[in-house]
């Protein structure tokens, strides 16, 4: 059962013979900031007021008339101008605690609205190095995927790698003639990477010898330009902006010039790198003739293509497994490799893809930039081959929706590919960016691994469990006979640091970036993934201490009193799941489960600290606590599990 929506259908029922559109109305009905307003507050009265032309008292006055809530809500009261404030029984409150008491669902049923959704997230590019953004997509994907299911949805997830791309013609042509053959023996796959960025450095360095003649020209040109205009200018608004945007150019030409001059001495002043660009021009050239090669059936490049992907693929599942994620589908790029010269036909023969300057494109309206299905040279893009994609999800798996979690960064792309899709059959489905920020480091600027100068992701999955492990041992060591052996230790560490890790991106409404910041992440107190597995825990050590067993607890006598606020306020909270998990898929932002969460865990901190369970005036209201304290832990470890963040029972 989902509360807040229950509120909304009386509430829609009500107001049925008085607005035509009743969705954006229902949208009004909101969890009460504060509790002096009761439970629910209905704010619609005042915006409906100009469009039914009556004062919103009246509208307000109307719609309660017609309300009939009676058996979840003492009687409603319009406050101010028109709020209308709702407060649920006591009764009902207890009524549905004890109903859903033992579920570790808490009562949320498996929706009728069933959707076959498949879900695109992780996507790291093989041999280049999995870096922190699709680590983040990584995590919010599988919480995507995992609240769909328990919901009720189909979902198939599906792990689009980069496997096909240009990085391919890179590590060919360095593996080739750069190649460290010990270093490969040992460690195939960074010896890859280590090739990928090598040729990376040397194409970046000689594209930027090569064009930072004209962007100094650029420059020199608008320096003149502003040197001139500032002596005719006047001051006339017009000039004054004229002005401005010319600054503008320059600082950014500036900026362009100083960044190229860096590359470019960053590699002149390595002696070695210097003679090996010497020794490979065109190096962009031929690292992109080997793609071409490859893409082209080239036997040479397919076999290197094949000898280097097993291990690719390895070194990524050790991430997941890690992580404990699993997914449905692993279909690379190269999985649609051979269906892209039927997508380009088929876009040109419904007059949606035509040639432009040798390219074939698709324009969409709105945008400046064409959408590239066919390069010059005939090579197909990252756009061909998510089309193809579509069309295999969409025929193949029957998809209705397709979820995309990927950098905000790429919104442009996904605008074109959703936009082109729909102009090419697949508007029956709904497609989705679920786009998030960037994850940032302490310094302000991205915390990522591609430039080898940052934390690779394994060493920082390493380190988030080792901080972890400093807390479970300090912890334990606290205690007068610690409870946990050295494997046991371990086993938490693990839960501790992965779950912190997990968390600390998913608190964040997706589309901010973040900082990474390893105290907070793992802070005992606060809205994190420890506070709340220490919560679970300690739960799970009240029943041990008082000798209750959990499974029988509820099934005899699952009788709920409400005697304090505190009390009510856990309950209310733990109502408030259902309503959680819908507000979660509406836009797909897992804060909005962890929030509730934290909240939940807040309103039990302050029942524990307010009412005693053990020495409960009454053995009845002791065993309401043990109801109320039961179902916290059942929220914590479902909710968290949703989540993919895992619970110990003793920590
Ligand atoms: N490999 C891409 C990247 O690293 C992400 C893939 C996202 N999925 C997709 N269907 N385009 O940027």
């Amino acid at each position: 059962m989902n509360l807040l929506n229950t509120v909304r259908d009386r509430f829609a029922a009500a107001l049925a013979g008085m607005v035509t559109d009743v969705a954006p109305v229902l949208e009004m009905i909101r969890p009460a900031q504060d509790a002096k307003f009761g439970d629910f507050q209905a704010n619609f009265a005042m915006p409906l007021s100009k469009q039914l032309g009556k004062p919103p008292r009246e509208i307000a006055q109307m719609a309660v008339d017609h309300l009939e809530i009676s058996d979840l809500c003492e009687p409603a009261e319009i406050a101010g101008p028109g709020f209308i404030n709702l407060r649920l029984r006591d009764e009902f409150i207890a009524q549905r605690i004890s109903v859903i008491a033992g579920d570790d669902r808490l009562g949320v049923q498996p929706t009728h609205a069933l959707r076959n959704i498949v879900v695109d997230f992780s996507g790291p590019n093989v041999a280049k190095p999995m870096h922190v953004g699709h680590l983040r997509s990584t995590v919010i994907g599988d919480a995507i995927c995992k609240t769909l299911r328990f919901a009720g949805h189909h979902v198939t997830s599906d792990n689009h790698i980069g496997d096909w791309g240009t990085q391919f013609g890179m590590i060919i042509y360095g593996y080739r003639y750069l190649r460290d053959d010990a270093a490969f023996a040992e460690n195939s796959v960074g010896e890859l990477a280590r090739l990928y960025k090598l040729v990376n450095t040397l194409s970046d360095y000689q594209n930027s010898v090569a064009k930072l003649p004209d962007l100094e020209q650029t420059a020199a040109t608008l320096k003149t330009q502003l040197a001139v205009q500032e002596v005719s200018a006047g001051d006339d608004e017009k000039t004054k902006k004229q002005l401005g945007s010319i600054h503008k150019q320059l600082a950014a030409a500036d900026e362009a010039v100083r960044n190229t001059r860096n590359t470019i001495s960053s590699v002149e002043s390595d002696l070695d790198l210097h003679r090996l660009s010497q020794s490979h021009p065109g190096i962009a050239r031929l690292a992109r003739d080997e793609t071409v090669k490859l893409h082209t059936g080239d036997a040479e490049n397919n076999r290197l293509w094949n000898k280097f992907l097993p291990d690719c693929l390895e070194a990524l599942n050790r991430i997941y497994q890690r992580l404990g994620i699993e997914f449905d589908l692993a279909l690379g790029e190269s999985y649609y490799n051979s269906m892209l010269p039927d997508v380009v036909s088929s876009l040109k023969a419904k007059n949606l893809a035509r040639v432009s300057e040798g390219a074939t494109c698709v324009f969409i309206e709105g945008n400046d930039a064409p959408f590239i299905v066919q390069k010059t040279d005939g090579a197909f893009t990252y756009a061909t081959t998510d089309l193809a994609t579509i069309q295999y999800r969409r025929e193949t798996l029957k998809a209705d929706e397709m979820l995309y979690v990927v950098d905000k960064r790429q919104s442009e792309h996904f605008h074109q590919l959703f936009a082109t899709a729909a102009l090419w059959g697949m508007n029956d489905a709904r497609f989705q960016h679920v786009s998030f920020g960037t994850v940032m480091g302490k310094d302000g600027k991205p915390y990522k691994t591609r430039s080898g100068d940052t934390v690779g992701l394994e060493s920082l999955l390493d380190e988030a469990i080792t901080r972890a492990r400093r807390i479970v041992d300090e912890n334990d060591d606290r205690r007068e006979t610690p409870m946990l052996s050295s494997d046991d230790r371990a086993a938490v560490a693990e839960i501790v640091g992965i779950g912190g890790i997990k968390y600390a991106d998913l608190h964040h409404n997706r589309d901010s970036d973040y900082i990474f910041d390893w105290d907070k992440m793992l802070a005992t107190t606060g809205d994190t993934a420890t506070y709340m597995q220490y919560a679970y825990a300690r739960i799970c050590g009240i029943f041990r201490k008082l000798e209750v067993d959990r499974i029988t607890l509820a099934s005899k006598n699952s009788t709920i009193l409400l005697t304090t606020p505190e009390e009510r306020r856990l309950a209310l909270q733990l109502l408030m799941f259902g309503a959680s998990i819908d507000g979660m898929l509406q836009d797909y932002r897992p804060h909005t489960l962890t929030s509730w969460l934290f909240e939940t865990a807040d309103a039990f901190s302050k029942f524990y600290d307010r009412c005693s369970v053990q020495d409960a005036e009454s053995t009845e209201l002791r065993h309401s606590r043990l109801i109320l304290c039961d179902l916290m832990a059942r929220a914590l470890r479902t909710g968290l599990s949703l989540l993919g963040i895992k619970v110990a029972d003793v920590m």
